[in-house]
């Protein structure tokens, strides 16, 4: 969502902050803004749009202040403008501030404070913190003491970064729920929303745990717990590069990401299988609670709820025991049934997921084992689990998902077979398995060569519809979901999936001359059937696209792409770089912003 960058040091912090903003614009926003801190007083920017309106408003200036923070806006409250932007100013002008997340209870602060005097700007939930720590100030007389204090009356989500003329060298920095990294080099302190607004300056770096307060100075960082007790830092040498983070040649990060698929697919197994063995020893400590469980939950948003979906019917084959995949959102308001005995699996790229973190809460307080699969190293999602398995994608820049959906589909898939042999089910298929597993990486990259020199054409059959259907059954029907969200999200093409065998219960009404249909049959089990299906809406007009495997019949049919030969419960994995580049194309062809789609952002953390 909104990204958040903050220096303090020798150096000069406009460029520091401007060019963390960019590497943080996949996020998504609508407005940014800086502010600049000396013994001179508080020099605030801001423009609606994109970076480049900030960037021509400051170029040209005089602008050589050591200390600063920045923004990018995603508008939560109040619509994106000048006035919403952030950063917010108290009304002297002496202290300013970035907000990430929502303050839940900013209208009753709002009315204390205008009860006290103070005027409000803007229509956010933010500015009331700005204008609360200019509160405790008058009482306390101490930056450090007003911000802490002021952090103790905030409900809600916060990454907080402020800055201020009665402390110009200090950044105070605070988080609950919200992501925020901090960094050190020997030019001066950092933080951001994000590790990729850092690289460029320092890998030594840390996460501010929830609850956690930091005070930034130019050479060394204080952190507080929430009751105010001085912490240790841990710093960490960030495992990725600057050269991960930028795209390598392709036109898109989202173009290298698929391709890149293959070799994520790889570092995902990595040191997984040893012989014939899964080897997962991040369960080890729940052991005893896996084989205790009596149903397994699968919770997640988005794409990462896809996977979820895929992890439930690949354990369902595998042992007699009830699993479901939930939407997040629902879960954790929902009336699900969990308890000691539960198992619940959750699934998130960012591990910051706001939706999916208020449902691990919800999870653990009714006393369910959780295990994350995450990718992000140390984030929020990990640190609440009890066991977490990485995915090893790397860092994913682009906002629509494909190698951590992949990297995903491959870890749930060991996952649910490690689970099986714990709960004592064994399958008379292991050696196939391991097999396959053992060639998903090169039958991957064999996909992407075979669908890449047709793909094109396929693609361009899209340009111009408003609405596409994508239709599968069984594991056939998690592929058709995630093709129809990343139409959906990168294209602007309506899309929609249904179980094949459900079309004539209702969606086969939308059939008409030349809508295009994609179909996906690679499941040996259900083909026929639900090449069946794909008839009837031949006879209603359809055009279809059809993905299946090497022996599904399929005369008749002219756009056909044949995965490689592979198990079927693996077919999941190496089709989805079809319709990833299937959407690719088709959004490019209709000159959208492909890394940035509109509306969305790459981690949500808000509700
Ligand atoms: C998919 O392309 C989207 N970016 C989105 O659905 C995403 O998967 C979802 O927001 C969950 O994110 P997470 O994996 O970081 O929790």
């Amino acid at each position: 969502m909104c990204g958040i960058t903050g220096f303090t040091g020798k150096g000069t912090a406009l460029p520091v902050l401007m060019q963390g903003l960019e590497k943080l614009e996949y996020r998504g926003y609508d407005s940014a803004g800086v502010t600049l801190a000396d013994d001179q007083g508080l020099r605030t920017f801001k423009a609606k749009g994109r970076l480049s309106e900030l960037r021509s408003i400051v170029e040209n200036r005089e602008l050589h202040q050591h200390t600063g923070i920045g923004h990018t806006r995603w508008a939560t409250h109040g619509v994106p403008n000048n006035l919403n932007a952030h950063p917010h100013t108290n009304s002297t002008n002496t202290i300013s501030l970035v907000h990430n997340g929502i303050i839940e209870n900013y209208v009753s602060l709002k009315q204390m404070l205008e009860n006290n005097g103070y005027v409000f700007q803007s229509e956010t939930d933010s500015e009331a913190v700005v204008h609360l720590i200019d509160y405790y100030y008058r009482r306390f007389q101490d930056m450090e003491t007003a911000f802490k204090r002021a952090v103790r009356d905030l409900e809600g989500s916060y990454g907080l970064c402020v800055i201020s003329t009665y402390a110009p060298d200090t950044v105070f920095v605070a988080r609950k729920e919200s992501p925020m990294i901090l960094g050190i080099s020997d030019e001066g302190t950092y933080c951001a929303s994000d590790a990729p607004a850092l690289l460029e300056y320092t890998r030594k770096l840390m996460t501010l745990n929830d609850g956690d307060i930091a005070v930034l100075k130019p050479e060394h960082i204080a952190l507080f717990d929430a009751k105010g007790n001085e912490k240790k830092e841990e710093w960490m040498e960030f495992p990725y590069d600057l050269q991960s983070a930028q795209k390598g040649g392709y036109d898109t990060f989202m173009e290298k990401e698929i391709h890149e698929q293959p070799q994520t697919i790889r570092e995902t197994m990595r040191g997984r299988i040893e012989g014939k063995s899964i080897v997962l020893p991040e369960l080890d400590p729940i052991l005893g609670r896996i084989l205790r469980a009596d149903h397994v939950l699968w919770i997640a948003c988005g794409t990462a709820y896809h996977a979820c979906v895929y992890g439930q019917m690949v354990l369902n084959r595998l042992v007699p025991i009830n699993s479901a995949a939930i939407p997040a959102s629902e879960f954790r308001y929902g009336n699900y049934y969990v308890d000691k005995n539960t198992l619940c699996i959750f699934v998130s790229q960012s591990g910051e997921t706001a939706d999916t973190l208020a449902a691990i809460k919800r999870a653990k307080s009714s006393g369910a084992a959780t295990i994350a699969v995450a990718n992000v190293l140390g984030s929020s999602l990990t640190r609440i689990a009890d066991a977490t398995v990485y995915t090893c994608a790397g860092l994913e820049i682009a906002v629509a998902s494909t190698k951590a959906y992949t990297a995903q589909l491959t870890l749930i898939y060991l996952l649910a077979q490690k689970l099986a042999e714990i709960m004592g089910y064994s399958t008379r298929e292991h050696d196939e398995i391991i097999t396959y597993l053992n060639e998903l990486d090169r039958l991957t990259q064999e996909t992407i060569d075979i669908a890449k020199p047709v793909i094109r054409e396929y693609a361009s059959m899209l340009k111009n519809e408003h609405d596409v259907y994508f239709i599968g059954r069984q594991l056939d029907y998690v592929s058709a979901m995630e093709g129809a969200l990343k139409l959906k999200e990168i294209s602007y093409i309506h899309a929609d999936a249904y179980y094949a065998g459900e079309l004539k219960h209702g969606p086969i009404a939308l059939i008409q001359d030349q809508t295009v249909v994609i179909a996906f049959a690679t499941q040996p089990e259900v083909a026929s059937k639900t090449i069946s299906n794909i008839k009837e809406t031949v006879a209603r007009g359809a055009k279809i696209i059809l993905i299946t495997d090497q022996n599904t019949p399929a005369e008749g049919f002219t756009y056909v792409i044949r995965i490689p030969e592979i198990r079927p419960d693996l077919a999941c994995i190496i089709s989805a770089v079809i319709f990833q580049f299937l959407a690719y194309y088709a959004a490019s062809e209709r000159g959208c912003d492909i890394d940035k789609p509109r509306n969305l952002a790459k981690s949500v953390t808000v509700e």
